[in-house]
């Protein structure tokens, strides 16, 4: 029989995250390694004001959802050498002010595709493991986070509604970078930080929807409850089916076997969306 081995049309990753999280950084390292340009020059980047995209192949060692029991002999590895995976992304400004506009409207766009060829695999939200210790910046990134997910949720209740179970659920990698760096906090508290600090925000926000009179607010409270127990990841995926990973990286690092494990394990992730 015939096997496809060649990329699946083009599946497309979306890049959100607070400003100087390292979205342009993983993008221009994952866009240079594609081209085979020089593997380690480091990323000038700045404060973006407009989103990219670029086409980026999949390290031929990283396998797939699709050929992850492959063996080493499967002749199809060379084909696959030859002709690496290739997938879309998309890298968007992080600024406060240009969330509304940018990653989050796109993300609605996107995510509600049903063109095998725009549609959204997945996303990449890239957080600063050194910046979350301070109050502010863990505020700012959970909120963001919070209304991405929402939107995911959104999509989610409305697909199980029209019983459309064609496409599945959009997953989400929170990309911990910087983990070179001494302050970074581990992605366990980074997931547990989060957590905590996004049910704060929805509890706020629960409580608002209930003072204004409003009734069957379920939707729109992250996790598709009252919002009275605490918020976790687990529970978004047990109530919502949106499952949420947090994997520690480095764009800074990659390249280093001494140090960190760069940015494969998110190479891995995406290629477990493939
Ligand atoms: P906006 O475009 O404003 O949304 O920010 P961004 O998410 O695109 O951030 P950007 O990629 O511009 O990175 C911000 C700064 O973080 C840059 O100076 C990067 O060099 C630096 N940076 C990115 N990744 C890492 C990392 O893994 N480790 C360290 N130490 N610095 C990093
Ligand atoms: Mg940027």
């Amino acid at each position: 029989f015939y096997r496809r081995v060649v990329s699946p049309g083009c599946s497309n990753f979306l890049l959100l995250g607070p400003s100087g999280a390292g979205k342009t950084a993983l993008f221009s390292l994952l866009e240079a390694k594609t081209s085979h340009l020089s593997k380690r020059t480091s990323q000038l980047t700045h404060t973006s004001q407009t989103s990219t995209v670029a086409t980026i192949a999949l390290p031929p060692s990283i396998p797939t959802a699709s050929n992850r029991y492959r063996s080493v002999n499967d002749p199809s590895l060379k084909e696959i050498s030859r002709n690496p995976i290739k997938y879309r992304l998309k890298d968007t400004p992080g600024h406060g002010k240009l969330r509304e506009s940018q990653g989050l409207s796109q993300l609605l766009l996107m995510s509600k595709s049903k063109e095998p060829n725009t549609r959204l695999r997945g996303v990449i939200f890239v957080v600063d493991t050194a910046a979350l210790s301070e109050d502010e910046a863990l505020r700012d990134t959970a909120s963001y986070l919070h209304d991405v997910l929402l939107i995911l949720q959104k999509r989610a209740l409305n697909r199980g509604k029209s019983s459309s179970k064609l496409a599945t659920e959009i997953p989400v990698l929170v990309a911990a970078n910087k983990q070179d760096l001494f302050t970074a906090l581990p992605p366990g508290s980074v997931r547990e930080k989060l957590q905590a600090e996004i049910d704060r925000i929805r509890k706020t926000k629960s409580k608002g929807l209930m003072d204004a009179g409003a009734v069957d607010t379920e939707e729109d409270i992250l996790g598709n409850d009252d919002g009275l127990d605490n918020f976790s990841f687990k529970l978004l995926e047990d109530e919502v089916g949106v499952t949420v990973d947090v994997i520690g990286g480095a764009v800074k690092e990659d390249n280093k076997e001494d140090l960190g494990s760069g940015v494969q394990k998110w190479e891995e992730w995406i290629g477990m969306c493939l």
